[in-house]
């Protein structure tokens, strides 16, 4: 008798990662040609070729506790020099999005947000919750809408306090539902490793931030530049985007609250001329000037979500032939992102434009695509901002690096400083 060890195939975890993009992977013949290529693996026990084989064994706690997944940043390098098309890059995605459906808590959401069929149900929630604010805001009466009313305001249509209300409480549900995810897989990690650490938690993170507030991994794909924009611009928009919101909400609440006055004009239009200068002595033109910046920075905001999302759709329709294909958990995260851009600028557009008609059922758009990214975060590819953050921060408290990173930090080691002559 051999003395072998026992693998746990789970056919389950097969099927998923057959559906989402691991649909190849059998084609694999275990060449490493991936492995050398991706200048994002280590030197020692690379990827992906490893993650090739573990996958079509099913072997699912080694693949979902295997940290290098989140160092692999989809640049297809591998899957384009892969001599067999097994398409490994792909492989590596079904793998983090068997983790976004795994580790979510409440389960069925994990699994609501992973196939197109649930998706009328996931929007009916937030469809019904801005409605009923709506009722409330027009007292419950519809026709009391104005349609065709000049200088509207948004909060005419649906008031604002109902809506933070809505907003912050179901945040903090959701958060807290995720966080239970985030820290059962943090545990898992560290239950299914044995590296060696090297540094603490704190200074591991602090790494992972600065590296990825430039993009520095993205970046070391010069084949893929395109991603590279796609999403430093998406990024940076959103939080952005995130920033203008909470200085609008601060300026309202703190007004309520009566711990200041409100700094932010009602009116939406753009004071230009201030722009010549301002009189600070004069309170009314610091407010327009106050708000021509916020709203100036808001626009350029949701400006870099659209163009990045936009960079990032049309890299993926245009290379799927050749790079890989896209799964419901990538196109649903881009557009739904995309569509809280879009819809956003437009209702600037409308309301400069006063145009009621279209501006309320806009916004009404808006409020239900925002309230999707941001309660389905911890089970959609959006997950990703925090999965992600913990595994590569893993990875760094012990001290697991990407060759190319190796060979920067050596580089003075080994460069030649006196001239050869032959
Ligand atoms: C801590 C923060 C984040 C990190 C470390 C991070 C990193 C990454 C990486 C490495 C990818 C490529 C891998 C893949 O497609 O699975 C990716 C994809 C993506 N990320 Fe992020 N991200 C972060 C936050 C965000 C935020 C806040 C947004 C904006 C809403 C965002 C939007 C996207 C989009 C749209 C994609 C898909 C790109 C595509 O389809 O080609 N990310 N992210
Ligand atoms: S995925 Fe392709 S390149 Fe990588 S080991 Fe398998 S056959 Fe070789
Ligand atoms: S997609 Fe890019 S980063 Fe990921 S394994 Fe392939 S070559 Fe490496």
């Amino acid at each position: 008798m051999t003395n072998g060890k026992k693998l746990n195939s789970d056919i389950d975890f097969i099927r998923h990662l057959k559906k989402y993009g691991g649909d190849t992977m059998k084609k694999c013949f275990q060449c490493a040609t991936c492995s050398v290529v991706c200048s994002l693996s280590p030197v020692e026990n690379s990827f992906p070729r490893k993650e090739m084989i573990k996958a079509s064994w099913g072997l699912k706690q080694e693949l979902i506790h295997d940290p290098d997944i989140w160092l692999c940043h989809a640049c297809m390098d591998c899957s384009q020099m892969c001599p067999r098309g097994a398409r490994p890059a792909d492989l590596m995605g079904a793998v983090r999005s068997y983790i976004y459906r795994f580790y979510s808590t409440p389960a069925f959401m994990g699994k609501a947000l992973s196939e197109i069929k649930y998706l009328p149900y996931l929007l009916i929630l937030p469809i019904i919750l801005i409605f009923i604010l709506m009722l409330i805001t027009q007292g419950g009466d519809l026709s009391a809408i104005d349609w065709s009313i000049h200088q509207f305001k948004y909060k005419d249509f649906i008031a604002h306090g109902p809506i933070e209300v809505l907003f912050i409480s179901g945040n903090v549900l959701v958060f807290t539902l995720a966080y239970l995810g985030f820290k059962r897989y943090w545990d898992d990690l560290h239950k299914f490793n044995q590296y060696k650490k090297v540094q603490n938690f704190i200074p591991s993170l602090v790494q992972v931030f600065k590296e990825f507030m430039l993009h520095k991994k993205f970046d070391k794909c010069p084949t893929n530049s395109a991603r590279y924009y796609g999403h430093l611009f998406i990024f940076y928009g959103f939080v952005g985007a995130l920033i203008a919101t909470a200085i609008v909400v601060a300026n309202l609440f703190g007004a309520k609250l009566g711990l200041y006055p409100e700094f932010l004009p009602e009116h939406m239009n753009m004071p230009l001329y201030l722009l010549g200068g301002v009189n600070f002595d004069d309170p009314n033109e610091v407010t327009e000037f106050v708000g021509l910046l916020v709203k100036s920075f808001g626009l350029l905001s949701g400006t870099l979500m659209i163009i990045g999302g936009l960079i990032l759709l049309i890299k993926r329709q245009v290379t799927e032939e050749r790079e890989g294909k896209s799964t419901y958990y990538d196109m649903l995260f881009l557009w739904i992102v995309w569509g809280v851009a879009f819809t956003g600028m437009c209702c600037v557009l409308f309301r400069l434009l006063q145009t009621p008609v279209v501006a309320y059922p806009t916004y009404f758009v808006h409020l239900v695509l925002v309230y999707f990214l941001l309660w389905y975060m911890p089970y959609s590819k959006f997950a990703h901002m925090i999965y992600r953050l913990l595994g590569l921060t893993y990875l760094k408290m012990y001290g697991r690096d990407s060759k190319i990173e190796i060979f920067e930090k050596n580089y003075n080691k080994y460069k030649v400083t006196e001239k050869v002559t032959i």
